[in-house]
């Protein structure tokens, strides 16, 4: 009888808290207990369970963490079963709600200097994965003068407003607004720099958006009037700048990123959109190096990705398990991950200590 309260005594709260504080947050380089990751922590006899609470759904370290607190719990004399749950609390960042009375906890910018390399791809397929992944995502097209993001989203509508605000469609999992359900396809958009201004303020204010982990925003090509006005009316958490395969492709990338670098507008990596055998590989890994941002990884040519785009059906979703699928949704858990170590910085810097979780 003794020898089992001694067995007992062994695996304590404090014992397993102290086992867990040694097992490092990879992106946050700090411990799980410090970061106030631990939830729900219950001891049964010898078994242990509990809730390790991440900030982003999409984590793309749960194994690493998982197998490291697996080892450091094994630590413990006469340890039981050990049951781990997942949870997520995406961090926000504050300026959003401030600055446009929305509900969005990050906004994430997809840009790039050259028309046609790919970004409305990518933002669709970025935004489909992350919610695939259990988030909550909004898509906007910024792209005012070309929007074409219903046309890859398969969906040409939106449905009726209420309370006198528009209402985002929604497919995959995903909302979206887009000037396209607003002008008819034969009507000529010729507008000014105050018109695009007010028209992007518009489909981001004057829409019931919901709450969202994260609004991805897709860009018209070029560094111009769009990447200005967006980041004077929306705080952005960071961007993305695609580039192609090749090194003409690439220096039109560094206007991309230095129009982001003037507005202080983190930026969270480039991806190579159209990698492989015909445009061949590595301006964009080389355009990470020189301009001393991430490289998030590459995207290869594929039919598959054009039909999907063409059709209004992702390659996410029609082919989720092909190599061109695979490569976004590692990527689009990178920039998630990536997002909310940026997100925490900014809390950091305005609120001390950080406060991870809400
Ligand atoms: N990895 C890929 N493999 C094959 N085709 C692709 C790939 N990525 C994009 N495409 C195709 O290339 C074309 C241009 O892509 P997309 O419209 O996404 O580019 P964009 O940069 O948004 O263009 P714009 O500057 O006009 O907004 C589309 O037909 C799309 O389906
Ligand atoms: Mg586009």
């Amino acid at each position: 009888m003794y020898g089992q309260i001694n067995d007992r005594s062994g695996v304590t709260e404090d014992v397993v808290l102290k086992a867990l504080s040694t097992v490092i947050e990879p992106e946050l380089h700090r411990d799980l207990v410090s970061l106030n990751m631990i939830r729900n922590l219950k001891i049964e006899g010898n078994d242990v369970a509990f809730t390790i609470m991440l900030t982003t759904p999409a984590c793309p370290l749960r194994g690493k963490m998982e197998s490291d607190s697996r080892a450091a719990l094994a630590a413990i004399p006469g340890l039981g079963q050990v049951t781990i749950q997942w949870d997520s609390n995406v961090p926000s960042d504050r300026r959003i709600g401030e600055q446009i009375g929305q509900n969005f906890r990050n906004t994430i910018a997809v840009s790039s200097g050259k028309g046609g390399v790919g970004k409305t791809t990518v933002a669709v397929n970025l935004a489909i994965s992350l919610a695939m992944e259990g988030a909550r995502v909004g898509l906007l097209d910024a792209d005012i003068l070309g929007p074409n993001v219903p046309m890859m989203m398969g969906k040409g509508e939106m449905p009726p407003p209420s309370n006198r605000k528009m209402v985002p469609a929604e497919n995959y999992g995903v909302r979206f607004i887009s000037m396209a359900f607003l002008v008819k396809p034969d009507q000529p958009l010729i507008w000014r720099g105050p018109m695009l201004h007010s028209a992007i303020r518009q489909l981001l204010t004057d829409v019931n958006w919901g709450e969202l982990d994260y609004l991805v925003v897709d860009l018209p090509p070029g560094t111009g009037d769009a990447q200005l006005t967006l980041a004077q009316v929306l705080p952005l958490s960071g961007a993305i700048v695609v580039t192609q395969p090749m090194q003409v492709a690439a220096s039109d990338a560094v206007r991309g990123l230095k129009t982001f670098e003037k507005l202080e507008v983190p930026i969270i990596g480039v991806i190579e959109n159209m990698s492989g055998d015909f445009f061949g590989t590595g301006a964009g890994e080389q355009l990470a190096r020189d301009y001393d941002t991430d490289y998030l990884g590459s995207i290869p040519l594929s039919a598959d990705v054009r039909k999907g785009g063409d059709s209004g059906q992702p390659i996410v979703v029609v082919h989720p398990d092909s190599e061109a699928a695979l490569a976004i949704r590692r990527i689009a858990r990178d920039v998630a991950a990536r997002v909310s170590v940026l997100t925490l910085q900014v809390q950091s810097e305005n609120f001390i200590p950080i406060t991870m979780i809400g």
